[in-house]
């Protein structure tokens, strides 16, 4: 890539509930501890009826459109594994929603919790390629899990939108890429089905192979030595997973990698749980705000997506970015939130599973959110701004 591209602007949302981990333990007479120390998760976001991909991701997307305008952006890119049609991009909803030109086309694309990272490396290619044109890529995603699982602690939701130009305030995307793609049933999600079917014990296995093999890869296209990396950003569906990543890396490079070398990346992950596609980007997010001393760093990114494809790559930091961190508006976000406790959570989670299957139904916006989920006209959504 000889232009500088990369990312010029971040903006999250979350949904609009919250559940404390503790409560979750304590109900199911599990020791809190687990969650907190064992997983890394303090919090997970609860959807509430009026809140699915579609309006976490138009929140989010909202913040840039009005930073920085629609002009230019050609393409939106919507990131998920839990879209809410079999045909239509949920991006067009949200192209609506935000008001985006006729002249910006529309894809989603799907590959477990990967695909927000082909999105963000496709947004650069095409920026490297028309530097004038921008590239809005929105990663959204609900994490569900069967009620009473042992994947229940390690739900969650949210979004991240990134607007990918030429000459970027953020970080510069470099070029070596490290790729690993293996046909692996860790967690998949059959079309019939709510919720995801996973098996835990092989998915922790095939994320950590898969990041070995991204790595690998990385080194053998043009990527710098470890110890050339500054900060470290690993895919996050418990934070503990990524403490994990980070030791097994270390074990493999034979490099000494501190624990602070990625501890600021989990802030907002603990908070939210797993927001699939969008899990790095509030990773990368939480070391963007938390981390002051970031100018000129490179910050290695390790994605990975279930079924499975993993990709390793790496960013450099701006110079002027503490200038377009988002700290205060994402921790007010975080506070916003609506408290549930486990018979309310319960009652929720079973609710958005009925309401997929309706032909007809009208929904009251529930949650203090900025676009809402209106219900199901003739098996069509219908979305509503606030
Ligand atoms: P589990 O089997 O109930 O948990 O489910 P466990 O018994 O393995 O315990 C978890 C950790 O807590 C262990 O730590 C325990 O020792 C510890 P570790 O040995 O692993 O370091 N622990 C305690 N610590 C302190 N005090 C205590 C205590 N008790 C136990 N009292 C599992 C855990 C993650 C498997 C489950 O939640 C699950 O299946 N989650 C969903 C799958 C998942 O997140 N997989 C991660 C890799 S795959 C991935 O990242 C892709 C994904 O994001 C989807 C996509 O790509 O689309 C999921």
């Amino acid at each position: 890539m000889s232009a500088r591209v990369g990312i010029h602007d971040l903006a999250v949302a979350t949904a609009g509930h919250v559940l404390e981990l503790d409560l979750l333990a304590e109900s199911a007479g599990i020791d809190p501890a687990k969650y907190r120390v064992g997983l890394g998760q303090e919090q997970m976001s609860v959807p509430g009826p009026d809140e699915d991909v579609v309006t976490m991701g138009a929140a989010a997307a909202q913040r840039i459109i009005e930073r920085h305008g629609a002009d230019g952006i050609r393409t939106l890119f919507f990131a998920t594994e839990s879209g809410v049609d079999q045909s239509k991009s949920a991006g067009v909803f949200v192209h609506r929603l935000l008001g985006l030109p006729a002249t910006c086309r529309v894809v989603e694309l799907k590959q477990a919790c990967y695909s927000a990272t082909a999105a963000l490396q496709a947004a650069a290619d095409m920026v490297a390629r028309r530097p004038d044109e921008r590239v809005l890529v929105v990663a959204s995603d609900i994490a569900r899990y069967d009620l009473d699982s042992a994947a229940e602690a390690t739900q969650g939701a949210g979004a991240v939108a990134m607007l990918v130009t030429a000459d970027p305030a953020i970080a510069e995307l470099e070029s070596a890429i490290g790729i690993s793609t293996a046909d692996v049933d860790d967690f998949f999600r059959p079309n019939d089905s709510a919720t995801a079917v996973v098996d835990g014990k092989l998915s922790i296995g095939a994320y950590l192979d898969g990041m070995i093999g991204a790595w690998d890869d990385y080194r053998a296209h043009g990527g710098v030595d470890v110890s050339e990396i500054d900060r470290f950003c690993h895919h996050q569906p418990f934070t503990k997973m990524a403490v994990k990543a980070h030791r097994r890396l270390a074990d493999h490079t034979g490099v000494p990698l501190g624990a602070e070398l990625m501890a600021a990346s989990t802030g907002y992950n603990r908070r939210i749980g797993n927001s699939y596609t969008a899990s790095l980007y509030f990773a990368l997010a939480a070391l963007l705000d938390s981390d002051d001393d970031l100018a000129g760093r490179r910050v290695g990114m390790f994605s990975y997506g279930s079924g499975s494809v993993s990709e390793f790559f790496a960013l450099r930091v701006c110079d002027d970015y503490r200038t377009h961190t988002r700290g205060e508006e994402t921790e007010a976000l975080l506070a916003a939130r609506t408290p549930v406790d486990v018979p309310r959570y319960r009652a929720l989670h079973t609710a958005a599973a009925e309401l997929n299957s309706r032909v007809d139904v009208a929904v009251e916006p529930g949650v203090d959110a900025p676009f809402h989920f209106a219900g199901i006209a003739g098996r069509a959504r219908q979305y509503r701004r606030a």
